[in-house]
């Protein structure tokens, strides 16, 4: 449409085309693949000429792609950084080169916030408190009782270790649960990675059900392709998945609102891969020399199962 076709002819005027270098962390995730169909399908509308390098889950190749990127003499430098903490030194890199960088999705901790001009992605504390907040609220709806003993137990599939994701949906889901007034009805039983995938969530849901088959209540899974993989487990261990068990997980990617559908799972907090748009924007925008927020957070819903079939026919992703 119009719209798209000035935006591409403002990102290549002034005789010169925009190139931005991206670097993504992988594929782990359904959630991940509509990531980066967001940022490829949203550099081809605005004209902005991407080089998308993809890290296969390591900081080290996100680290050289990085370098690369600055050798080339790219204009910007966007990427989603895997962990947390490490990128100070190749920052610098990009500083000094004088190529703005722009964070994606997952958060840095860095020593100096100049190092990148502006972040855009998704709150993950707010999640995982809603997470929390959610199953207070079934339980109490549903008059849920504990299967053994007098707590309900959860278990929790986390993302990737180190992830700003994964400590901040922890860290989210446990303020939720001491603020809670009825905190003591809760407790945490295992809590361990899946590294945001399917194989792993499996893996190690079959080991929560090895120990404490009798005894889980409620699983909280950081994606929802970990809690797909867990369902399966479940169904293994002769439970049923979404009954015996309740499950939450979040990214809301159709694959769970299917399971929802099939009455396996109970909600899904929303984390919007949508981020492509509002990068191109921010690129033009930085090399433009306009202000841009520090922070632009997407915008997120919660879906739990009662809603998930009138809502799957208007899903993106
Ligand atoms: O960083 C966002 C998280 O990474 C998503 O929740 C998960 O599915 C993905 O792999």
């Amino acid at each position: 449409d119009q719209a798209k076709k000035d935006d591409a002819k403002a990102a290549s005027s002034g005789g010169k085309q925009i190139t931005m270098g991206f670097s993504q962390i992988g594929a782990e995730s359904e959630w991940r693949t509509a990531h980066t169909e967001s940022i490829k399908s949203a550099a081809k509308a605005a004209g902005i000429n991407l080089q998308f390098s993809d890290a296969q889950q390591k900081q080290e190749n996100q680290i050289k792609a990085i370098r690369s990127f600055i050798a080339q003499g790219v204009d910007i430098i966007a990427f989603v950084p895997i962990v947390e903490t490490g990128w100070d030194t190749v920052l610098k890199e990009a500083k000094d080169a004088k190529i703005p960088v722009i964070v994606v999705d997952r958060d840095v901790k860095l020593s100096d916030e100049s190092l990148y001009i502006a972040k855009i992605g998704t709150d993950s504390v707010a999640e995982g408190k809603k997470v929390f907040n959610w199953i207070d609220e079934y339980m109490k709806k549903e008059n849920k009782q504990p299967r053994s003993g007098d707590k309900f137990n959860i278990v929790v599939l986390e993302g990737t270790v180190g992830s700003s994701v994964a400590i901040g949906r922890a860290n989210g889901f446990k303020e939720a649960m001491a603020a809670a007034p009825d905190a003591a009805k809760y407790t945490i039983l295992a809590s361990q990675t899946g590294e945001f995938t399917r194989q792993k969530g499996q893996e190690v849901m079959e080991s929560f059900l090895k120990s404490d088959r009798d005894k889980i209540d409620i699983l909280f899974a950081h994606n929802d392709d970990m809690a797909l993989g867990a369902i399966q487990a479940i169904e293994a261990a002769g439970l049923k998945p979404g009954k015996d068990i309740t499950i939450i997980s979040i990214d809301s990617v159709k694959g769970m609102f299917q399971a929802m559908i099939d009455g396996k799972a109970n909600c899904t907090v929303e984390c919007n891969p949508l981020q492509g748009d509002i990068l191109m924007e921010t690129a033009k925008k930085i090399l433009n020399k306009e202000e841009v927020p520090k922070n632009v957070y997407v915008e997120e819903g919660i879906f739990p199962a009662d809603v998930a079939a009138k809502t799957l026919p208007e899903r993106k992703y």
